[in-house]
Protein backbone atom coordinates (compact mmCIF):
# COMPACT_ATOMS: atom_id res chain seq x y z
CA UNK A 1 0.00 0.00 0.00
CA UNK A 2 0.84 3.33 -0.60
CA UNK A 3 2.76 5.27 2.89
CA UNK A 4 1.96 9.16 3.36
CA UNK A 5 3.56 11.49 5.58
CA UNK A 6 0.44 12.50 7.96
CA UNK A 7 0.51 16.24 8.56
CA UNK A 8 -3.06 17.21 9.87
CA UNK A 9 -3.45 20.64 9.98
CA UNK A 10 -0.41 20.96 7.63
CA UNK A 11 2.31 22.10 9.89
CA UNK A 12 5.31 20.84 8.67
CA UNK A 13 4.07 20.22 4.70
CA UNK A 14 5.30 22.98 2.22
CA UNK A 15 2.38 23.38 -0.30
CA UNK A 16 3.95 25.49 -3.00
CA UNK A 17 7.12 27.30 -3.77
CA UNK A 18 6.50 31.19 -3.76
CA UNK A 19 8.39 34.59 -3.91
CA UNK A 20 5.55 36.52 -2.61
CA UNK A 21 5.66 36.64 1.18
CA UNK A 22 8.61 35.60 3.60
CA UNK A 23 7.58 34.99 7.55
CA UNK A 24 10.45 34.06 10.05
CA UNK A 25 8.01 32.74 13.33
CA UNK A 26 10.88 32.85 15.55
CA UNK A 27 12.56 35.92 14.96
CA UNK A 28 8.65 37.90 14.13
CA UNK A 29 9.51 38.62 11.09
CA UNK A 30 7.64 39.60 7.74
CA UNK A 31 8.44 40.37 4.69
CA UNK A 32 6.71 41.33 1.25
CA UNK A 33 8.88 40.92 -1.97
CA UNK A 34 11.62 41.04 0.61
CA UNK A 35 10.53 44.72 2.11
CA UNK A 36 10.10 44.47 5.85
CA UNK A 37 6.11 44.94 6.57
CA UNK A 38 6.99 48.03 9.62
CA UNK A 39 8.61 49.86 6.62
CA UNK A 40 6.04 49.30 4.20
CA UNK A 41 3.26 49.86 7.21
CA UNK A 42 5.11 53.15 7.81
CA UNK A 43 6.27 54.42 4.00
CA UNK A 44 3.89 53.01 1.48
CA UNK A 45 0.09 52.64 0.75
CA UNK A 46 -2.24 50.08 0.40
CA UNK A 47 -2.16 50.35 -3.54
CA UNK A 48 2.18 50.62 -3.80
CA UNK A 49 2.05 47.42 -2.01
CA UNK A 50 -0.51 45.94 -4.01
CA UNK A 51 1.69 46.87 -7.19
CA UNK A 52 4.50 45.07 -5.14
CA UNK A 53 2.85 42.04 -4.11
CA UNK A 54 1.39 41.33 -7.82
CA UNK A 55 4.26 42.59 -10.03
CA UNK A 56 7.38 41.74 -8.01
CA UNK A 57 8.59 45.23 -7.42
CA UNK A 58 7.85 48.59 -5.96
CA UNK A 59 6.78 51.22 -8.52
CA UNK A 60 8.13 53.52 -9.82
CA UNK A 61 5.53 57.27 -10.13
CA UNK A 62 4.50 56.87 -13.54
CA UNK A 63 3.86 52.74 -12.92
CA UNK A 64 2.23 53.56 -9.65
CA UNK A 65 -0.52 55.77 -11.14
CA UNK A 66 -0.97 54.11 -14.32
CA UNK A 67 -1.93 51.28 -11.77
CA UNK A 68 -3.81 53.93 -9.82
CA UNK A 69 -5.80 54.53 -12.60
CA UNK A 70 -6.72 51.02 -13.84
CA UNK A 71 -8.17 50.42 -10.70
CA UNK A 72 -10.48 53.44 -10.00
CA UNK A 73 -11.61 52.32 -13.62
CA UNK A 74 -13.25 49.36 -12.15
CA UNK A 75 -14.45 50.47 -8.69
CA UNK A 76 -18.27 50.66 -9.62
CA UNK A 77 -20.06 47.11 -9.88
CA UNK A 78 -22.59 46.15 -12.57
CA UNK A 79 -25.59 47.69 -11.88
CA UNK A 80 -27.37 44.74 -12.02
CA UNK A 81 -25.59 43.57 -9.09
CA UNK A 82 -27.33 45.64 -6.70
CA UNK A 83 -30.24 43.80 -7.60
CA UNK A 84 -28.61 40.81 -6.46
CA UNK A 85 -27.62 42.04 -3.00
CA UNK A 86 -31.27 42.98 -2.42
CA UNK A 87 -32.09 39.29 -2.52
CA UNK A 88 -30.41 39.05 0.66
CA UNK A 89 -32.08 39.51 3.64
CA UNK A 90 -31.49 42.70 5.09
CA UNK A 91 -30.20 40.72 8.70
CA UNK A 92 -27.30 38.81 6.70
CA UNK A 93 -23.65 39.29 7.86
CA UNK A 94 -21.59 41.05 5.29
CA UNK A 95 -19.15 38.19 4.90
CA UNK A 96 -22.51 35.73 3.99
CA UNK A 97 -23.32 38.38 1.54
CA UNK A 98 -19.67 38.70 0.22
CA UNK A 99 -19.61 34.91 -0.17
CA UNK A 100 -22.26 35.25 -2.48
CA UNK A 101 -21.45 38.33 -4.50
CA UNK A 102 -18.12 37.83 -5.18
CA UNK A 103 -18.97 34.05 -6.54
CA UNK A 104 -21.40 36.15 -8.78
CA UNK A 105 -19.05 37.91 -10.48
CA UNK A 106 -18.49 34.95 -12.44
CA UNK A 107 -21.69 35.73 -13.71
CA UNK A 108 -21.08 39.15 -14.85
CA UNK A 109 -17.58 39.91 -16.03
CA UNK A 110 -17.47 37.13 -18.68
CA UNK A 111 -14.63 38.41 -20.51
CA UNK A 112 -11.83 37.78 -17.17
CA UNK A 113 -12.74 34.01 -16.79
CA UNK A 114 -10.43 32.20 -18.93
CA UNK A 115 -7.14 31.48 -16.73
CA UNK A 116 -5.42 30.65 -19.52
CA UNK A 117 -5.18 34.04 -21.02
CA UNK A 118 -2.91 36.53 -18.99
CA UNK A 119 -4.61 39.42 -19.94
CA UNK A 120 -7.91 37.92 -18.85
CA UNK A 121 -6.28 37.28 -15.70
CA UNK A 122 -4.96 40.72 -15.10
CA UNK A 123 -8.20 41.97 -15.68
CA UNK A 124 -9.98 39.89 -13.35
CA UNK A 125 -7.31 40.79 -10.52
CA UNK A 126 -7.72 44.47 -10.92
CA UNK A 127 -11.28 43.87 -10.85
CA UNK A 128 -11.65 42.61 -7.60
CA UNK A 129 -8.72 44.99 -6.08
CA UNK A 130 -11.07 47.69 -7.27
CA UNK A 131 -14.56 46.19 -6.57
CA UNK A 132 -14.14 44.32 -3.39
CA UNK A 133 -14.36 47.61 -0.99
CA UNK A 134 -17.62 48.62 -3.45
CA UNK A 135 -18.97 45.17 -2.52
CA UNK A 136 -18.05 44.91 1.41
CA UNK A 137 -19.83 48.96 1.43
CA UNK A 138 -23.07 48.27 -0.32
CA UNK A 139 -23.25 44.83 1.76
CA UNK A 140 -23.09 47.26 5.10
CA UNK A 141 -24.96 49.95 3.29
CA UNK A 142 -27.67 47.09 2.22
CA UNK A 143 -27.86 45.91 6.03
CA UNK A 144 -28.37 49.00 7.48
CA UNK A 145 -30.80 49.91 5.29
CA UNK A 146 -29.53 53.04 3.47
CA UNK A 147 -29.01 53.59 -0.13
CA UNK A 148 -25.45 52.40 -1.57
CA UNK A 149 -23.06 54.76 -2.20
CA UNK A 150 -20.81 55.00 -5.64
CA UNK A 151 -17.25 54.69 -5.18
CA UNK A 152 -16.07 58.28 -5.62
CA UNK A 153 -12.33 57.63 -7.62
CA UNK A 154 -10.82 61.11 -6.50
CA UNK A 155 -10.22 59.85 -3.03
CA UNK A 156 -7.67 57.87 -1.87
CA UNK A 157 -8.59 53.66 -1.78
CA UNK A 158 -9.48 53.63 1.84
CA UNK A 159 -10.99 57.27 1.67
CA UNK A 160 -13.38 55.90 -1.20
CA UNK A 161 -14.12 52.39 0.99
CA UNK A 162 -14.60 55.15 4.22
CA UNK A 163 -16.89 57.56 2.05
CA UNK A 164 -18.92 54.61 0.68
CA UNK A 165 -19.91 53.03 4.01
CA UNK A 166 -20.53 56.52 5.87
CA UNK A 167 -21.56 59.14 3.41
CA UNK A 168 -24.99 59.64 3.16
CA UNK A 169 -27.25 61.76 0.11
CA UNK A 170 -28.93 63.43 2.93
CA UNK A 171 -25.87 65.27 3.95
CA UNK A 172 -21.94 66.83 3.11
CA UNK A 173 -19.53 63.89 4.50
CA UNK A 174 -16.09 64.42 4.31
CA UNK A 175 -13.34 61.57 4.66
CA UNK A 176 -11.29 62.23 7.77
CA UNK A 177 -7.59 62.05 6.17
CA UNK A 178 -6.73 60.37 10.02
CA UNK A 179 -8.87 57.62 9.61
CA UNK A 180 -8.14 57.22 5.80
CA UNK A 181 -4.67 57.00 6.38
CA UNK A 182 -5.69 54.64 9.95
CA UNK A 183 -7.57 52.51 7.07
CA UNK A 184 -5.08 52.22 4.69
CA UNK A 185 -2.60 51.12 7.51
CA UNK A 186 -4.94 48.01 8.38
CA UNK A 187 -5.21 47.09 4.88
CA UNK A 188 -1.84 46.67 4.10
CA UNK A 189 -0.76 44.98 7.59
CA UNK A 190 -3.65 42.03 6.43
CA UNK A 191 -2.64 42.38 2.65
CA UNK A 192 -0.67 39.22 2.45
CA UNK A 193 0.34 36.38 4.89
CA UNK A 194 2.13 33.10 2.95
CA UNK A 195 -0.11 29.77 2.94
CA UNK A 196 -2.51 30.78 5.46
CA UNK A 197 -5.70 29.13 5.49
CA UNK A 198 -8.02 31.26 3.43
CA UNK A 199 -4.66 31.68 1.20
CA UNK A 200 -4.28 28.06 0.77
CA UNK A 201 -7.97 27.65 -0.04
CA UNK A 202 -7.63 30.15 -3.01
CA UNK A 203 -4.97 28.06 -4.25
CA UNK A 204 -6.75 24.80 -4.06
CA UNK A 205 -9.21 26.09 -5.47
CA UNK A 206 -7.96 27.69 -8.65
CA UNK A 207 -5.48 24.21 -8.90
CA UNK A 208 -8.47 22.73 -10.64
CA UNK A 209 -8.80 25.52 -12.98
CA UNK A 210 -12.11 27.34 -11.14
CA UNK A 211 -12.34 30.87 -12.37
CA UNK A 212 -10.39 33.53 -9.85
CA UNK A 213 -13.81 35.17 -8.48
CA UNK A 214 -14.70 31.56 -7.82
CA UNK A 215 -11.71 30.76 -5.73
CA UNK A 216 -11.91 34.68 -4.26
CA UNK A 217 -15.08 33.43 -3.19
CA UNK A 218 -13.90 30.17 -1.65
CA UNK A 219 -11.26 32.66 0.29
CA UNK A 220 -13.76 34.55 1.55
CA UNK A 221 -15.45 31.91 2.91
CA UNK A 222 -12.47 30.10 4.70
CA UNK A 223 -11.82 33.49 6.25
CA UNK A 224 -14.77 34.70 7.90
CA UNK A 225 -13.92 31.53 10.63
CA UNK A 226 -13.10 32.86 13.93
CA UNK A 227 -9.68 30.90 14.09
CA UNK A 228 -8.63 32.83 10.96
CA UNK A 229 -10.00 36.29 9.86
CA UNK A 230 -13.55 35.96 11.98
CA UNK A 231 -10.92 36.70 15.00
CA UNK A 232 -11.34 40.42 14.91
CA UNK A 233 -15.16 40.39 15.34
CA UNK A 234 -14.47 38.01 17.72
CA UNK A 235 -11.59 39.65 19.99
CA UNK A 236 -13.80 43.14 19.92
CA UNK A 237 -16.50 41.37 21.27
CA UNK A 238 -14.27 39.57 23.87
CA UNK A 239 -12.78 42.85 24.70
CA UNK A 240 -16.03 44.05 25.53
CA UNK A 241 -17.84 41.38 27.08
CA UNK A 242 -14.59 41.14 29.72
CA UNK A 243 -15.33 44.92 30.07
CA UNK A 244 -13.12 45.70 33.53
CA UNK A 245 -9.75 45.04 33.45
CA UNK A 246 -10.69 43.05 37.48
CA UNK A 247 -12.70 40.31 35.28
CA UNK A 248 -9.68 39.79 33.04
CA UNK A 249 -7.88 36.74 35.43
CA UNK A 250 -11.44 35.10 35.45
CA UNK A 251 -11.29 34.91 31.71
CA UNK A 252 -7.58 33.95 31.73
CA UNK A 253 -8.45 31.11 34.11
CA UNK A 254 -11.14 30.30 31.04
CA UNK A 255 -8.83 30.43 28.41
CA UNK A 256 -6.45 28.26 30.36
CA UNK A 257 -9.07 25.67 31.19
CA UNK A 258 -9.02 23.03 28.12
CA UNK A 259 -12.65 22.37 28.74
CA UNK A 260 -14.19 25.33 28.54
CA UNK A 261 -13.67 25.29 25.01
CA UNK A 262 -12.39 29.53 25.42
CA UNK A 263 -9.32 30.71 23.97
CA UNK A 264 -8.24 34.55 23.97
CA UNK A 265 -9.35 35.57 20.71
CA UNK A 266 -6.71 38.00 19.04
CA UNK A 267 -4.09 35.26 20.69
CA UNK A 268 -2.14 32.88 19.39
CA UNK A 269 -0.73 31.89 15.87
CA UNK A 270 0.29 29.09 14.11
CA UNK A 271 3.52 30.53 12.78
CA UNK A 272 4.61 33.40 14.93
CA UNK A 273 5.94 32.01 17.82
CA UNK A 274 8.23 35.18 19.69
CA UNK A 275 5.72 37.78 18.47
CA UNK A 276 3.65 38.99 15.54
CA UNK A 277 4.95 42.20 14.03
CA UNK A 278 1.66 43.28 12.61
CA UNK A 279 0.26 43.29 16.06
CA UNK A 280 3.44 45.77 17.02
CA UNK A 281 2.68 48.06 14.17
CA UNK A 282 -1.07 47.72 14.76
CA UNK A 283 -1.13 48.65 18.83
CA UNK A 284 1.21 51.77 18.19
CA UNK A 285 -1.48 52.71 15.21
CA UNK A 286 -4.11 51.76 17.84
CA UNK A 287 -2.58 54.73 20.38
CA UNK A 288 -1.78 56.83 17.78
CA UNK A 289 -5.41 56.80 16.37
CA UNK A 290 -7.35 57.27 19.37
CA UNK A 291 -5.34 59.85 20.59
CA UNK A 292 -5.69 62.05 17.15
CA UNK A 293 -9.21 61.21 17.74
CA UNK A 294 -9.22 62.48 20.81
CA UNK A 295 -10.62 59.49 22.73
CA UNK A 296 -8.78 58.96 26.04
CA UNK A 297 -9.39 56.41 28.30
CA UNK A 298 -10.97 53.83 25.87
CA UNK A 299 -11.63 51.23 27.91
CA UNK A 300 -12.07 48.42 25.46
CA UNK A 301 -8.26 49.70 24.78
CA UNK A 302 -7.47 49.22 28.40
CA UNK A 303 -8.94 46.43 28.59
CA UNK A 304 -6.94 45.31 25.90
CA UNK A 305 -3.46 45.90 27.30
CA UNK A 306 -3.90 44.89 30.59
CA UNK A 307 -5.12 41.35 29.34
CA UNK A 308 -2.07 40.95 27.37
CA UNK A 309 0.33 42.38 29.90
CA UNK A 310 -1.35 39.73 32.00
CA UNK A 311 -1.48 37.54 29.64
CA UNK A 312 2.44 37.74 28.84
CA UNK A 313 3.26 37.14 32.59
CA UNK A 314 1.53 33.81 32.69
CA UNK A 315 3.16 30.28 32.23
CA UNK A 316 0.89 29.03 30.21
CA UNK A 317 0.79 31.83 27.60
CA UNK A 318 4.68 31.95 27.85
CA UNK A 319 5.34 28.24 27.29
CA UNK A 320 3.04 27.92 24.68
CA UNK A 321 4.28 30.89 23.23
CA UNK A 322 1.30 32.63 22.44
CA UNK A 323 1.23 36.66 21.84
CA UNK A 324 -1.67 38.72 20.75
CA UNK A 325 -1.49 38.64 16.56
CA UNK A 326 -2.62 41.02 14.12
CA UNK A 327 -6.30 40.49 15.41
CA UNK A 328 -5.47 41.80 18.68
CA UNK A 329 -6.04 45.57 18.38
CA UNK A 330 -6.94 46.17 14.60
CA UNK A 331 -10.92 45.92 16.25
CA UNK A 332 -10.67 48.59 18.41
CA UNK A 333 -9.05 51.23 15.51
CA UNK A 334 -12.01 49.84 13.44
CA UNK A 335 -14.58 50.61 16.24
CA UNK A 336 -13.28 53.43 16.58
CA UNK A 337 -13.85 54.39 13.43
CA UNK A 338 -17.57 53.69 13.57
CA UNK A 339 -17.47 50.46 12.24
CA UNK A 340 -20.13 47.45 14.02
CA UNK A 341 -17.78 44.56 14.37
CA UNK A 342 -20.33 42.48 11.87
CA UNK A 343 -17.43 44.55 9.17
CA UNK A 344 -14.60 43.74 10.85
CA UNK A 345 -13.96 40.71 9.05
CA UNK A 346 -15.05 42.02 5.61
CA UNK A 347 -12.58 44.66 5.86
CA UNK A 348 -9.80 41.88 6.11
CA UNK A 349 -11.37 40.21 2.75
CA UNK A 350 -10.93 43.45 1.29
CA UNK A 351 -7.41 43.82 2.48
CA UNK A 352 -6.26 39.96 2.06
CA UNK A 353 -8.21 39.86 -1.67
CA UNK A 354 -4.55 40.93 -3.14
CA UNK A 355 -2.84 38.75 -1.28
CA UNK A 356 -5.17 35.76 -2.43
CA UNK A 357 -5.16 37.04 -6.25
CA UNK A 358 -1.37 37.60 -6.27
CA UNK A 359 -0.81 34.12 -5.01
CA UNK A 360 -3.70 32.17 -7.46
CA UNK A 361 -1.81 34.48 -10.56
CA UNK A 362 1.81 33.16 -8.81
CA UNK A 363 0.59 29.56 -9.28
CA UNK A 364 -1.52 29.67 -12.44
CA UNK A 365 2.00 31.20 -14.03
CA UNK A 366 3.49 28.28 -13.05
CA UNK A 367 5.11 25.67 -15.50
CA UNK A 368 3.63 22.20 -14.47
CA UNK A 369 1.40 22.89 -12.40
CA UNK A 370 -0.75 20.33 -10.91
CA UNK A 371 -4.28 19.97 -9.30
CA UNK A 372 -3.71 19.89 -5.51
CA UNK A 373 -4.95 16.89 -4.07
CA UNK A 374 -4.00 15.39 -0.71
CA UNK A 375 -4.19 11.54 0.29
CA UNK A 376 -5.42 10.61 3.86
CA UNK A 377 -4.68 7.81 6.39
CA UNK A 378 -7.90 5.59 5.97
CA UNK A 379 -9.10 4.84 9.41
CA UNK A 380 -12.92 3.40 8.41
CA UNK A 381 -14.53 0.11 7.78
CA UNK A 382 -12.63 -2.99 5.91
CA UNK A 383 -14.42 -4.28 2.41
CA UNK A 384 -17.53 -5.69 3.80
CA UNK A 385 -20.85 -7.02 1.70
CA UNK A 386 -24.00 -5.53 1.63
CA UNK A 387 -26.73 -6.46 3.74
CA UNK A 388 -30.21 -6.31 2.44
CA UNK A 389 -32.64 -3.94 4.72
CA UNK A 390 -34.86 -6.76 5.99
CA UNK A 391 -31.71 -8.67 7.82
CA UNK A 392 -30.35 -5.39 9.09
N1 LIG B 1 -6.00 30.94 23.99
C1 LIG B 1 -5.70 29.91 24.81
N2 LIG B 1 -4.97 28.84 24.44
C2 LIG B 1 -4.52 28.80 23.17
C3 LIG B 1 -4.80 29.85 22.24
C4 LIG B 1 -5.57 30.93 22.71
N3 LIG B 1 -5.86 31.95 21.87
N4 LIG B 1 -4.23 29.55 21.06
C5 LIG B 1 -3.63 28.38 21.20
N5 LIG B 1 -3.80 27.93 22.48
C6 LIG B 1 -3.22 26.68 23.04
C7 LIG B 1 -3.96 25.46 22.52
O1 LIG B 1 -5.00 25.07 23.37
C8 LIG B 1 -2.85 24.43 22.44
O2 LIG B 1 -2.64 23.91 23.73
P1 LIG B 1 -2.13 22.38 23.90
O3 LIG B 1 -0.80 22.32 23.24
O4 LIG B 1 -2.07 22.20 25.38
O5 LIG B 1 -3.14 21.53 23.23
C9 LIG B 1 -1.62 25.25 22.08
O6 LIG B 1 -1.89 26.58 22.54
C10 LIG B 1 -1.34 25.29 20.58
O7 LIG B 1 -2.55 25.67 19.90
P2 LIG B 1 -3.02 25.06 18.53
O8 LIG B 1 -4.49 25.29 18.35
O9 LIG B 1 -2.51 23.66 18.38
O10 LIG B 1 -2.17 26.00 17.55
P3 LIG B 1 -2.46 26.25 16.04
O11 LIG B 1 -1.20 26.69 15.43
O12 LIG B 1 -3.15 25.08 15.44
O13 LIG B 1 -3.54 27.45 16.06
C11 LIG B 1 -4.53 29.61 16.11
C12 LIG B 1 -3.25 28.78 15.85
C13 LIG B 1 -4.30 31.03 15.67
C14 LIG B 1 -5.70 29.01 15.29
C15 LIG B 1 -4.86 29.56 17.63
O14 LIG B 1 -3.81 30.14 18.36
C16 LIG B 1 -6.19 30.24 17.98
O15 LIG B 1 -7.23 29.58 17.90
N6 LIG B 1 -6.17 31.56 18.36
C17 LIG B 1 -7.39 32.30 18.62
C18 LIG B 1 -8.01 32.76 17.32
C19 LIG B 1 -7.23 33.85 16.65
O16 LIG B 1 -6.85 34.85 17.24
N7 LIG B 1 -7.01 33.71 15.33
C20 LIG B 1 -6.33 34.71 14.50
C21 LIG B 1 -5.05 34.18 13.92
S1 LIG B 1 -3.97 35.43 13.24
C22 LIG B 1 -4.68 36.21 11.90
C23 LIG B 1 -5.75 35.50 11.18
O17 LIG B 1 -5.54 34.46 10.58
O18 LIG B 1 -6.84 36.05 11.20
Amino acid sequence: ADVFTFDPGFTSTAACESAITYIDGDKGELLHRGYPIEQLANKSSYLEMCYLLLYGELPNASQLSDFEGRVTRHTMVHEQMHNFFRGFRRDAHPMATMVGVVGAMSAFYHDSLDINDEWQREVAAIRMVAKLPTIAAMAYKYSIGQPFVYPKNSLSYAGNFLNMCFAVPAEEYHVNPILAKAMDRIMMLHADHEQNASTSTVRLAGSSGANPFACIAAGIACLWGPAHGGANQACLEMLREIGTVDRIPEYIAKAKDKNSGFRLMGFGHRVYKNFDPRATVMKESADEVLDLLGIHNNPTLQVAKELERIALSDDYFISKKLYPNVDFYSGIILDAMGFPTSMFTPIFAISRTVGWIAQWKEMIAEKNQKIGRPRQLYVGEKQRDYVDVKHR
